[in-house]
């Protein structure tokens, strides 16, 4: 069962901090923390393809046909949600961390920018982030909590349509990160 605990309003959207499993959630779209080749993976890669079912895939093969270089950094693009109590499933490929200096952080901002650009286009009210590029791509939480917060607080002080952001983080931890965080952006 999530544990909601902290939240907060920006506009007419909330945004709001939950422990739990991503492939649980029941918001209209939920964001999947893939790499370029968009073949699946381990991590939250895993458990959506796990979970979600093969008709993600083949909807991931069939984009890929036109993505002959696979999935760009920071660039989103949307399938079915399969099985999914989510409907859809937006992609998003985070940077890998190499120490701060080739361009992380931008990338990261790109990641949460064009999945929000991208849910909105698709008429999306509620969607859920995993924390981007904090497990197998090793970006240090306590930085990418700061630029996933604030990019998307930014993306909602300038755009309208989306009711409801979720980031679900995996572990006690990673909420505590990220509740502190908020409390330095809100
Ligand atoms: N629900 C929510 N969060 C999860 C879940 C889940 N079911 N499983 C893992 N996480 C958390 C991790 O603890 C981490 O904090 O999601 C965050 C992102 O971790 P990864 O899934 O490893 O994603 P990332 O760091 O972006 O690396 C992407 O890993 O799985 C492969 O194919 C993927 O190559 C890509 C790379």
């Amino acid at each position: 069962m999530d544990k909601e605990i902290t939240q907060i309003q920006i506009g007419t959207a909330r945004v709001i901090l939950v422990q739990g499993d991503i492939t649980e959630q029941g918001t209209h779209a939920i964001v999947n923390a893939a790499n370029s080749g968009l073949m699946g993976g381990g991590g939250v890669d895993g458990a959506i393809h796990r979970k979600g079912g093969p008709d993600i895939l083949n909807e991931c093969k069939i984009i890929r046909e036109s993505l002959p270089d696979g999935l760009p950094t920071g660039d989103a693009v949307v399938t079915t949600g399969g099985r999914l109590r989510a409907e859809h499933v937006i992609h998003t490929v985070g940077p890998i961390w190499s120490g701060g200096g080739t361009g992380e952080p931008e990338l990261l901002a790109r990641a949460y920018r064009n999945s929000l650009a991208l849910a909105l286009k698709m008429g999306f009210r509620s969607i859920s982030f995993p924390s981007i590029s904090t497990g197998a791509y090793g970006y240090p939480i306590e930085k990418a909590s700061r630029i996933a917060l604030g990019s998307v607080i930014e993306f909602l002080e300038k755009n309208k349509g989306i009711d409801e952001i979720r980031f679900v983080l995996h572990s006690t931890h990673d909420l505590r990160v990220y509740e502190d965080a908020l409390k330095e952006l809100a």
